[in-house]
């Protein structure tokens, strides 16, 4: 389908509108992104997360000037999370285009023979194999030794996870002798469903929560500090792909999957050279019809041009090869009824509808629930309560609902009315703006619900991380009055040591357990500055961003000075369109950021304007030790500047090529003003390399810069 054809509402977008939209999608798919990669737990299926990514390539193509420097066309993935050490990828992972359907096969073996200007009767080999539903991998061995493993990452920065990888029995830890200097293997880690299985039992017996797939199960143990704990679980690998190699192996992908299987690896079986697509068609459904009797997940059929020569010159359009493609299984289905429609209140006051099913298993998983996403969602498959929907699961956690079956409506029916109050007890009004598809309570600070799920946040894994401070725990702190704020946690224990109705005595909780949540709270009350800015909940400030600002203001009283002025200078020109020069000097510096436009600095001015929230954190600021970022490492060239990259790069993204800065200390800006220090130029740069010139600011071009930092 053509993009237009998709999403035909955008023919009438305007500029303004799109650049919104882009900004909205960047930090949406960001957020889908981190949710996969970094907590193994996704919030929407996998076929939501292509049609944002496709929505976002529709407005990009229709306004290519304004495609983000933090656009998701740019990046793959999430970068990694805290915890781990990093791993700079040598070569970057990649991820896969999609085939759908036989049409989809056809068109890329034709678009490979048109690129490499073949004729039709000349063969072109396909190696078939399954795709495995796990996490991928990279591994490299030097010397013929096992010295490193690390996650994809951002496909371009990775987390070092070589002890955990090692626990893995399908790994040999040398090589034959064969081996070239460097050799990096990729691959999927997975888990079998018996383990999957016996492991959820367990989890079970022991009150903690079960994982939804075995997907997310591999990627939880993976990602396990204790190693002991990853080795407990029963990992497997299938080895597929190279990263870096210091001399070739082979001249084909078949020839490769041979070695690899010599030097011990394991390689999927069903693996297969086809010679024409109707071959690769035929093992397409072969493996799709054994799919349900392998002890593993697969959610389609990976197809690779078999000869190396012709994958180096077909090489990769932004972050996947032209000479392979994932065929991916349709999703599977099952019918349920809707029982009832109710609304959930997010912390920014987002309405988000949400199914309430009658459990049915699809994919092997009970599912209860599914979310509607919004009134217009709602409203085009015209959704009702008591219909019978079709719902669908790929490979993902919360399913979709497809459609409604309409010969099964009760004749009773009526269309939903999406709600125009908020159902919190204040019933404030429902507001949706225009152009907007999300609807908002517009009890902000005052809405009991919103209230809650920002404390919800300030506790969550990635911000405070407070353990024994669930959902439940805090609605019931709320609701009895002990929390109304994430000050309040902190002075929980005081406060309950006063109380006529102390906690120990509570329902659910003993004297240990009390303990033991003082205790979580204590080992919080100093924090990383870049948690407590996520921990916030200001709206489009996601992890990466947190660090961003932690990074570039060094420390909290810095920080909040900064923000307080440049709320102040926004709350004086509150023109929308005005250049952020002319709004003032510490409001352009904030949207001089790299990665942080108009957008996201009029959230943080609007979050510091607002005398409720600078009450808690000045509360915060009382409470807690914020600790300063870590400066990262100082004696490199580059520590401490800031660079500016402009124009196409050539040796690399412009998201790796701001990673690998960063990693050396640099600061990376989106435009040049006199604090810059480098402008990198690529192909093509227009103005900011100009604008360098101009302020006499040092322009390299990318050779320059690699030498520099190498
Ligand atoms: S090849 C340069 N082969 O699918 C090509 N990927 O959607 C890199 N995957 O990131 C990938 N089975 O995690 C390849 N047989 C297979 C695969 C496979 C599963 C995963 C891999 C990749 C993702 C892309």
């Amino acid at each position: 389908m053509k993009p237009e054809d998709e999403f035909p509402e955008l023919e009438s977008l305007t500029a303004e509108e799109a650049a919104t939209r882009l900004a909205d999608l960047a930090s949406e798919i960001d957020r889908h992104d981190k949710a996969y990669h970094q907590k193994d737990a996704p919030e929407i299926s996998d076929a939501e997360y292509d049609r944002l990514r496709r929505l976002n390539t529709a407005i990009e193509a229709q306004f290519p000037e304004m495609i983000r420097s933090d656009s998701p066309s740019r990046t793959i993935g999430a970068a990694p999370a805290a915890g781990f050490g990093k791993v700079t990828h040598s070569r970057p992972m990649l991820s896969l285009d999609n085939a759908f359907d036989d049409d989809d096969v056809e068109n890329f073996v034709g678009r490979v023979r048109r690129f490499l200007g073949l004729s039709e009767d000349e063969t072109v080999e396909i190696v078939a194999e399954p795709k495995i539903d796990g996490l991928s991998i990279s591994l490299r061995y030097e010397d013929g030794k096992y010295v490193q493993a690390a996650t994809r990452g951002d496909g371009a920065v990775g987390e070092n996870v070589t002890a955990n990888v090692a626990t893995i029995s399908d790994i040999p830890k040398t090589l034959g002798p064969n081996a070239p200097a460097v050799v990096e293997i990729r691959g999927e880690v997975y888990m079998r469903h018996d383990d999957f299985a016996a492991l959820n039992r367990t989890r079970e017996e022991n009150g903690q929560a079960v994982f939804a797939n075995p997907r997310n199960a591999a990627a939880g143990s993976l990602r396990q500090l204790d190693v002991s704990v990853t080795a407990s679980r029963n990992l497997k690998m299938f080895a597929y792909a190279a990263g870096e190699l210091s001399a070739p192996v082979g001249d084909s992908h078949g020839a490769w999957l041979a070695q690899l299987e010599d030097w011990g690896f394991s390689v999927n079986p069903q693996s297969a050279v086809c010679q024409t697509t109707a071959d690769v068609l035929k093992i397409y459904r072969a493996i799709g019809e054994g799919r349900a009797e392998l002890p593993y997940d697969i959610d389609g059929v990976v197809y690779k041009v078999n000869r190396h020569d012709w994958q180096e010159r077909l090489g990769m359009v932004s972050r996947a090869p032209r000479w392979a493609i994932a065929h991916k299984f349709p999703a599977e289905q099952a019918q349920t009824i809707l029982e009832k429609i109710t609304i959930q209140v997010g912390r920014t006051g987002a309405i988000t509808p949400v199914a309430n099913l009658l459990p049915i298993t699809v994919g092997g998983v009970v599912v209860g629930r599914a979310t509607l996403h919004n009134e217009d969602e709602i409203r085009r498959k015209d959704v009702r309560e008591g219909d019978t929907v079709v719902i669908q699961r790929a490979g993902d956690v919360i399913p979709q609902i497809v459609r409604v079956v309409e010969e099964k409506r009760p004749p009773s029916s009526q269309p939903f009315a999406f709600p125009t109050v908020c159902p919190c007890d204040l019933q404030t009004p429902v507001i949706r703006q225009e152009g907007e598809v999300v609807a908002r309570c517009s009890g902000e600070l005052a809405c009991p619900y919103q209230q809650v799920e920002r404390i919800r946040h300030f506790v969550s894994r990635d911000a405070f991380d407070i353990d024994g401070l669930g959902e439940k725990q805090v609605k019931a702190f709320f609701d009895r009055g002990l929390v109304r704020t994430p000050v309040d946690i902190f002075d929980l224990e005081a406060n309950d040591s006063n109380a006529l109705d102390p906690l120990k005595r509570w329902e659910g909780w003993g004297e240990k357990s009390v303990t033991k949540l003082y205790a979580a709270i204590d080992a919080r009350r100093s924090i990383a500055f870049d948690r407590l800015i996520y921990g916030l909940g200001i709206r489009q400030i996601g992890q990466a961003t947190a660090r961003l600002l932690a990074r570039q203001y060094g420390d909290l009283g810095t920080w909040h000075n900064a923000m307080a002025q440049a709320a102040a200078e926004r709350a004086d020109n509150p023109d929308e369109m005005k250049k952020p020069e002319l709004v003032g000097e510490h409001y352009a510096d904030l949207c001089n950021i790299d990665q942080i436009g108009i957008s996201v600095a009029d959230e943080l001015t609007a979050f510091f304007s607002e005398p409720h929230n600078l009450e808690i954190l000045k509360g915060l600021e009382e409470r807690l030790d914020v600790e300063t970022l870590e400066a990262p490492a100082a004696d490199t060239a580059v520590a401490g500047k800031t660079v500016v990259f402009t124009g196409t790069l050539i040796t690399m993204t412009r998201g790796e090529a701001k990673a690998k800065a960063e990693s050396l200390g640099a600061k990376v800006s989106g435009s040049v003003s006199k604090k810059t220090d480098y402008v990198v130029v690529g192909a093509d740069a227009g103005s900011k390399a100009k604008k360098a010139q101009d302020l006499g600011v040092t322009v390299l071009s990318e050779d320059e810069w690699q030498t520099m930092i190498t």
